[in-house]
């Protein structure tokens, strides 16, 4: 175990299971939608890319980056960095996350690409904390709901370090004191 994690909360294998089960679901609800998974850069990388192999439709993907100002003088303003690469009007959208924490993000980019008018947008995210929530924003697909604990691993960063985990662990307080 990585010596900044205090606990594993989730490991590989019940990832792995979950994910199949999500993939699957998501294929059966969107056969012969041929649906556009808009992966929501950095944190999705990891999870997007195993949940598609999971899915067994005709389907495609797209990235989009963005960041959030958060904190305590947090305004709620969200910033995109990189935008899609494709016109998604009449298109079937899924947007995969992370984790939904505050819903602030997700929140504004489900109302930006609404603009464009695809015919439906969903959310999918490898985590849920719906403790945190601000936005009024759920996840339609969600593989775990977690307690309120920074967690990383497994494409989640604390400034920056610790996507590579294979495993998602809460970090230990000490991290954050340190830094
Ligand atoms: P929201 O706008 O508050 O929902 O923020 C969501 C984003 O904050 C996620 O996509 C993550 O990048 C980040 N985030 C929220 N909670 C955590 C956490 O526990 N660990 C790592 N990143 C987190
Ligand atoms: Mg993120």
């Amino acid at each position: 175990m990585n010596r900044a994690v205090e606990r594993i909360l989730i490991t590989e294998e019940e990832i792995r299971e979950k994910v199949r089960q999500v993939g699957w679901q998501i294929s059966r609800d969107y056969e012969g939608k041929d649906p556009i998974f808009v992966g929501v850069l950095k944190g999705c990388f990891i999870f997007m890319a195993d949940l598609m192999r999971y899915v067994d439709i005709d389907c495609s993907m797209d990235f989009m980056a963005v960041s959030s100002y958060r904190g305590t003088t947090s305004t709620g303003a969200v910033s995109i960095n990189k935008d899609l690469s494709q016109i998604i009007e009449g298109r079937h959208i899924i947007l995969v996350e992370d984790i939904l924490d505050s819903g602030v993000t997700l929140n504004y980019l489900k109302n930006y690409l609404m603009v464009r008018k695809p015919a439906s947008i969903a959310v999918a995210t490898l985590m849920d904390k719906p403790s945190r929530r601000k936005a009024e924003i759920y996840a339609d697909y969600s593989c775990f709901e977690v307690p309120d604990a920074f967690v990383v691993g497994y494409g989640l960063d604390y400034n920056e370090r610790y996507r590579n985990l294979p495993y998602i662990g809460v970090l230990k307080p000490e991290i954050y004191e340190n830094e």
